[in-house]
């Protein structure tokens, strides 16, 4: 028989396997991801124990019980995960390096530890002592919460066999290995065997597991796109490390929402919730300028007030430039197109910056309103009146179409000061007078145009 070749060269963003090396993965398309590593030395899979076969049952017939949940008593972080963890549930936090990953896990181990049953935190990252000078810093304590400094595989799996945690935290994932394979912590064969393994436990003892993955500079989990797949959330915590608040999402969940967002701020002492996030977010909002103006978007469950800001300035480019932060590019160029075209700005040889301030990111048609009118605004120069908030999605012909849940939003306008609401008509004669707010019915662009700077 021919001898089976020695290694393999894996792709560290997809787990695509050749035996040469090549350019291009053919799995993910990506570049230059193809890495040699040792041929394992065992079948890695040869430690999954064999199955007992599942007999097929009539779904009318499955009893279902909602799985109990377990707060971490952070509530910003128990709705993103749908209302706490369920047990058995692996999730992931992802996030750039320093945003405060570790530093959520502790609080939210703290806050497990109060079940008042031992709760398991292992670090591959950083010693005994730094989990502890952190976990002072925080100003929390618990004869519940376990610690380990450990990093091989095996081990992990005795601790958590000796101590049975109700919760197992593992910071992060891409440090942990095993003997097994010859690859190097961090490849993707190491980490995805590791995860396998770590989760398969998770599930036989219905314990849930956190686990830290970090980010490559494209923003993905690093190494294997795989690892997504297999467990049951995924968080993203975001945020710019220059300010202080960060943004908890998920981009995926097996057990509640995915556009339900956490918020939170870091402090000296740690990271605080947010209750309030339009407080936030429109703190440092300039009065009476042109280029800004608030609308409501709907993250999740929550009506959030944010400022959207646009600069127009002359360009000296033959394209001039469109930019965008925090809301579509194509949505942007979509309405200034609509600005050109049906209310008749010139803009050709205009440079326009659209930027949703403290770095929220607005996914929904609702803000469209509030975008075309904030470059309008810097366009002729005329302030937009702060106590404004603006409401409603644009079509191509530039009317103004109904937004969804205008009650919530406009309550939450009302609740931060705003006298004045433009939005689309058909929700105004929809819309019950429950608020304390003037609602002033729009139905195409240029009627907003004329209401908003006339
Ligand atoms: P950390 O949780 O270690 O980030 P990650 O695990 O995602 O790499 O957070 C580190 C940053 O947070 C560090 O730059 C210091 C800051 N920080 C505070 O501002 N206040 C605090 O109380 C803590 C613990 C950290
Ligand atoms: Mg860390």
């Amino acid at each position: 028989m021919a001898r089976q070749p020695k290694n393999q060269h894996v792709c560290q963003q997809c787990g695509f396997q050749s035996l040469k090396w090549l350019g291009r993965c053919p799995g993910c398309g990506q570049w230059n991801t193809l890495v040699e590593e040792t041929r394992e030395r065992q079948r890695a899979t040869s430690s999954r124990e064999p199955m007992p076969p599942t007999e097929p049952q009539p779904i009318d017939g499955i009893i279902s019980e909602e799985s109990p949940r377990l707060s971490s008593t952070i509530q910003e972080l128990d709705r993103v995960l749908g209302g706490g963890v369920t047990s058995g549930s692996v999730v992931m936090i992802s996030g750039d390096p320093g945003i405060g990953k570790s530093t959520l896990l502790l609080q939210a181990l703290h806050g497990f530890a109060f079940t008042e049953r031992p709760i398991l935190y292992v670090s591959g990252e950083e010693s005994v002592l730094q989990v502890k000078m952190r976990s002072q810093r925080l100003g929390l304590s618990s004869s519940h919460l376990f610690v380990a400094a450990e990093s091989a595989l095996e081990n992990i799996l005795q601790l958590t066999d000796q101590l049975n945690p109700s919760v197992l935290a593992v910071d992060s994932i891409q440090t942990v290995y095993t003997t097994q394979l010859e690859s190097a912590p961090g490849s993707v064969s190491q980490v995805r065997h590791c995860a396998d393994r770590i989760m398969q436990e998770g599930k036989k003892t219905g314990r849930p597991t956190f686990l830290v993955g970090h980010v490559t500079k494209e923003g993905t989990i690093a190494g294997p796109r795989v690892l997504e797949h297999m467990v049951d959330t995924v968080l993203y915590f975001e945020g710019d490390r220059g300010h202080a608040y960060r943004i908890l999402r998920t981009t995926k969940n097996r057990f509640g929402s995915t556009n339900e967002i956490g918020v939170f701020e870091m402090k000296d002492t740690g990271l605080h919730e947010v209750r309030n996030p339009s407080e936030l977010f429109l703190a440092e909002r300039p009065v009476d300028t042109t280029g800004s103006a608030v609308t409501a978007a709907i993250e999740g469950t929550r009506p959030i007030l944010v400022e959207i800001q646009a600069l127009a300035s002359p360009s000296s480019l033959a394209v001039p430039r469109r930019t965008s932060t925090g809301v579509d590019h194509n949505r942007l160029a979509l309405l200034v197109a609509v600005l050109e075209k049906k209310v008749g700005l010139s803009l050709l040889h205009q440079d326009i910056f659209v930027n949703v301030a403290g770095g929220v990111r607005i996914d929904e048609p609702a803000v469209d309103l509030a975008i075309a009118s904030v470059v309008a605004s810097s366009v002729l120069d005329k302030p937009v009146d702060p106590q404004n908030i603006l409401l409603g999605e644009i079509g191509l012909t530039g009317e103004v179409r109904a937004v969804g849940r205008t009650e919530a939003r406009v309550k939450e306008a009302a609740k931060m000061g705003f006298r004045r609401c433009v939005l689309p008509q058909s929700n105004v004669e929809r819309l019950q007078r429950v608020v304390d707010l003037d609602l002033v019915g729009v139905r195409s662009l240029s009627e907003v145009l004329s209401v908003l700077f006339e």
